[in-house]
């Protein structure tokens, strides 16, 4: 049986119709995870929420403790994690306002505790990562999607950049150069890391902003917050009827 979890980015506090009941606040071998685990029920389905970011004051994407959250989440019985990502858009139809379920990733993270592989005892975590996102799980949110009527865009490949900063120009141009569609700080090692514990992941990533260069405006968290905010309420919409299947 699939039990749901929801890794909540920016913009994603909570979930909406959802009625917690039951905090876990939880210890791992890797620390403690961004907040308490939220279990609940959004109609009849029972799910897990974690808000990546924690809460009231928010991690950075680079201090998150990726090992920690998705250990929580699998110990207290997960087995699908969808993760919500804001996200610049790169190539010419990622608009702001768009929701994308991407299908790849490029990591450009570093520094980060990426893997469970302590090296420690004998088994090598050699991942085959061909596909970094859950086929059934991607499939499920697209036919959601779909049956929901919500516009989207199934493919794109979603660069996750180290951050805090935003990207120069260049940077930008050099992801358009490499494949990239989208521009994030968080999905790596978070997307590894749940593969490596054998977790279904897949991704819903919402378009804020046009990434550095392409846009005549400047960057600013005000904007981004604004397109999040509208955006938010349709990913709660797709990520309700998703429970409900
Ligand atoms: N770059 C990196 N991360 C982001 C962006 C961006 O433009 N927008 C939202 N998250």
């Amino acid at each position: 049986m699939r039990i749901l979890g929801i890794i909540g980015g920016t913009g994603i506090d909570q979930l909406d119709g959802l009625e917690i009941v039951e905090l876990h606040e939880q210890e791992t071998p890797f620390g403690a995870p961004s907040r308490a685990v939220q279990e609940g029920r959004l109609g009849r389905q029972r799910l897990f929420f974690l808000q990546r970011h924690g809460s009231p004051r928010a991690i950075p994407p680079h201090l998150v403790n990726y090992r920690a959250n998705l250990w929580a989440l699998q110990s207290l019985g997960v087995t699908d994690v969808v993760a919500i990502n804001a996200v610049g858009g790169i190539s010419a139809d990622m608009r702001p306002g768009r929701l994308v379920i991407p299908d790849q990733i490029v990591d450009y993270t570093w520094g980060r505790e990426h893997t469970f592989d302590t090296g420690a005892d004998d088994t090598l975590m050699h991942i085959d990562f061909t596909y970094p996102y859950d086929r059934g799980l991607r499939e499920a949110l697209l036919e959601t999607a779909l049956h929901e009527q919500i516009p989207h865009r199934g493919d794109g490949v979603h660069g996750v950049m180290q951050g805090p900063r935003l990207e120069t120009a260049a940077e930008i141009r050099r992801m358009a150069s490499d494949g990239c569609d989208l521009v994030g700080m968080t999905g790596m090692p978070e997307a590894a890391l749940a593969r490596e514990l054998g977790i279904a992941y897949a991704s819903v990533c919402m378009v804020v902003n046009a990434a550095a260069g392409l846009d005549d405006k400047p960057l600013t968290l005000d904007m981004m917050r604004e397109t999040l905010q509208r955006e938010a309420a349709v990913v709660g919409r797709l990520l309700g009827a998703l429970a409900a299947c």
